[in-house]
């Protein structure tokens, strides 16, 4: 098998366009602002990096790192913050910047966290929505794309760690889902 994971569903021509209007939707929301970008790595890396060189709001930025679980029956699952933010939040803007929300249980538990510490605002900007998926009620304030099923890879989204580095956005064959070989 070559290395190409199957059909590209965003090339990076389209993400490029995408991101800069996310930004100066964004850009223009929090003008006037204290605000703070985070980013969920890993998958979040190259969105989190496109987008906010392209703010001219000069947020102050940091990291999670979050794992979760499966779900159980009410959709709650079990997810670890495996690196927390290293700032204060509190009186603070903050925008999490993710790469992909399916069932939403990840970010919603991260949310749930990070209201604790009294934030002044809290919104979530992810690049896909797999918005037919969302297993639990998650408000997402700014979405590049909306997707349907499938599995997507590239533009650092993985399929166990692999086709992070892909400038595009693919639909991952079938055949690769089960491990079809290298
Ligand atoms: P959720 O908790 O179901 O919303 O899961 C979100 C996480 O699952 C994302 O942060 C990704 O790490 C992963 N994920 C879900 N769908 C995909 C996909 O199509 N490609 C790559 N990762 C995905
Ligand atoms: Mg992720």
């Amino acid at each position: 098998m070559n290395n190409i994971p199957g059909k590209i569903l965003f090339d990076r021509h389209e993400i490029d366009r995408r991101v800069n209007e996310l930004a100066e939707e964004i850009g223009h929301d929090y003008t006037g602002k204290d605000m703070v970008v985070v980013g969920i790595l890993k998958g979040a890396f190259m969105f989190f990096a496109d987008l906010i060189r392209r703010l001219p709001n000069q947020p102050a930025i940091d990291f999670a790192r979050l794992a979760s679980y499966g779900s159980d029956s009410t959709g709650s699952g079990s997810v670890e913050i495996r690196k927390d933010i290293e700032i204060s939040i509190e009186g603070r803007d903050v925008l999490i910047i993710e790469d992909i929300i399916d069932t939403g249980i990840t970010v919603n538990a991260f949310i749930e966290q990070l209201k604790k510490r009294r934030p002044r605002s809290l919104r979530v900007c992810t690049l896909l929505d797999k918005r037919e998926r969302r297993e639990v009620e998650l408000p997402v304030d700014y979405a590049g794309f909306i997707i349907d099923g499938g599995f997507v890879v590239g533009y650092g989204l993985d399929y166990d760690e692999k086709y992070r580095c892909l400038p595009d956005i693919y639909i991952l064959d079938e055949e690769r889902l089960s491990g079809g070989g290298l």
